[in-house]
């Protein structure tokens, strides 16, 4: 079976696990101030890092800081993993579905301009397959609305928005840090952030809302004697999967290259094929954990099926959210529609070698002839 998707561990991260265990204490300390501090130094970042136990955690808070809550929309693609929607909806706030760019997956501004109204105070534009190219735009349109911008950046650890890395430059931004993205801690997330009011209410709100917990935590320490004054999840990492994902950190530049050599195979092999489109993004600018394809004339589930018995497992990233029974919206979102047909993962990861990618390549070409 050539994996969709996979973790890419050796005997490194290993070692790391072994090393906190050694230490007898697993739960957040001096680990997780290190991958805080790692990952500001990597993205060249003047911004404050907050290390959490997921992405979905780290949009929750971030959401939840910027005042979002009952009462309140946020506007968001409907193309995205299911997980951006639960975090508004967790929050208390309503998930405002928004059509896509049928070309790359990017929200359509255009469309999320009609769905505004008094109640709308943020746009959680998503990173798809990492493309970042058109913030630009977003902060336009964030700032001539009002609206503060939480980007769910979940896809994009280690790529660039412009000639900066994701995370250098923005409002609020959260990463992933699960099993398949560029890099791992197991389970994981970062929210990243120059705001000061919101830094110190994120430091408390991942540790149950308790006052300047974070800061003891870091020492091994914890406060006895404590005020509470937000509601508060228990959201904080382990020390644990900071040792994991400070070792994948290390390995982020191998990834890239191998992940980019992969991404730039199939684009020579498929350009040329009229029964797929690929995506309109800048691949050079691009750090992709998913290769997602357009599979045109009503062929992707065929073509899936066909993969499959090949022994090729693909995915669909993504059904769109706002046809799920939770989400479900009054209007129709056309491209969106569209591209939830059609889209199409083929399999990405560190450790494909050269056979596994011409046979993927080979067997798609085989199902069209
Ligand atoms: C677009 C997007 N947003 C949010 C998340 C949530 O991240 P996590 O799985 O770390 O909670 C994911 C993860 O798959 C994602 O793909």
């Amino acid at each position: 079976m050539i994996r969709l998707s996979k973790s890419s561990l050796n005997s490194k991260e290993k070692i790391a696990i072994s090393r906190v265990i050694g230490n007898s204490y697993l739960g957040m300390g001096p680990e997780v101030k290190l991958f805080e501090e790692e990952i500001k130094d990597y993205l060249n970042t003047s911004k404050k890092v907050i290390a959490v136990s997921s992405g979905t955690a780290a949009l929750h808070l971030a959401l939840q800081a910027c005042g979002v809550g009952k009462g309140t929309e946020v506007l968001v693609p409907s193309i995205t993993y299911v997980a951006s929607f639960q975090a508004i909806s967790a929050t208390g706030a309503k998930p405002v579905a928004c059509d896509i760019a049928g070309d790359n997956g990017f929200i359509d501004l255009e469309d999320a301009k009609k769905r505004i109204n008094k109640k709308t105070k943020v746009i959680m534009p998503v990173h798809y397959a990492s493309n970042a190219q058109e913030m630009k735009k977003v902060y336009r349109f964030a700032k001539k609305h009002q609206l503060r911008v939480v980007e769910d950046a979940a896809h994009s650890f280690g790529s660039f928005n412009g000639n900066k890395r994701v995370g250098q430059i923005g409002d609020v931004i959260c990463f992933s840090f699960d099993g398949i993205k560029n890099i791992t801690s197991g389970e994981g997330g970062a929210i990243l952030t120059s705001d000061k009011s919101l830094i110190s209410k994120l430091n408390d709100i991942r540790l149950l809302g308790v006052r300047g917990d974070s800061k003891k935590r870091y020492s091994k320490s914890r406060s006895w004697n404590f005020d509470v004054q937000e509601q508060g999840w228990r959201y904080h990492l382990s020390d644990v999967l900071a040792a994991i994902g400070r070792t994948q950190l290390k390995k982020v530049e191998s990834f890239q290259e191998k992940r980019k050599r992969i991404v730039n195979f199939y684009i020579s092999k498929l350009t040329s094929m009229k029964e797929i489109e690929l995506l309109k993004i800048d691949f050079k600018k691009n750090h992709q954990h998913i290769f997602p394809i357009k599979v045109l004339d009503n062929k992707r589930d065929p073509l899936k099926k066909f993969l499959e018995k090949k022994g090729i497992q693909t995915g669909i990233h993504y059904q769109p959210n706002h046809l799920l029974s939770k989400f479900r919206t009054p209007y129709k979102l056309t491209e969106s529609e569209k591209f939830g047909q059609e889209i199409l993962s083929i399999p990405l990861h560190p450790d494909l070698n050269n056979k596994e990618i011409k046979r993927v390549v080979i067997e798609i070409k085989n199902f069209f002839s």
